[in-house]
């Protein structure tokens, strides 16, 4: 993702997966804030760890929870960042409401998401490299 968070405080990176954004962010909030990934893999979470490891980073945390109960407070992050997980679940209503729940009032949500516009070729939909097959 491209967006900027420079001077924001907490910032949540919602199927943070390896953790690659939440890595950026944190970069980017500085030791003033704080980024806090989220994955209910602890494969995922493992790597996660790792790479802040690695880079010595402080100010992010990785947490293993479900995007659809939140182990956040209410009005709690000034950033929402989700890349990649709304085509992988069925319960999106839920994941919605409860990022509604944890933003705060004012505060913004970056999505990324994968859109199919027209069904696929037949052929298309095998192939493994192809995410909505
Ligand atoms: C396609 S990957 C994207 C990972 C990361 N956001 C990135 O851009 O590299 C989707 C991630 O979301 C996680 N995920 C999917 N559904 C989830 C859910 N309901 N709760 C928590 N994590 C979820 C998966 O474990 C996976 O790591």
């Amino acid at each position: 993702m491209a967006a900027s968070l420079a001077g924001s405080s907490t910032v949540v990176d919602l199927g943070c997966g390896s953790g690659l954004d939440s890595l950026i962010a944190a970069r980017q909030v500085g030791a003033a804030g704080q980024v806090i990934g989220i994955d209910f893999s602890a494969a995922m979470l493992a790597r996660a760890n790792c790479s802040r490891a690695k880079l010595g980073l402080s100010n992010v945390q990785f947490v293993q929870a479900s995007a659809e109960n939140l182990p956040l407070q209410d009005a709690s992050a000034d950033h929402v960042l989700i890349n990649g997980i709304f085509n992988l679940n069925p319960f999106r209503d839920l994941i919605f409401q409860d990022l509604a729940r944890v933003l705060k009032a004012g505060g913004t949500l970056f999505g990324a998401e994968l859109i199919l516009r027209s069904p696929l070729e037949s052929d298309a939909r095998g192939r493994s490299e192809n995410w909505f097959s």
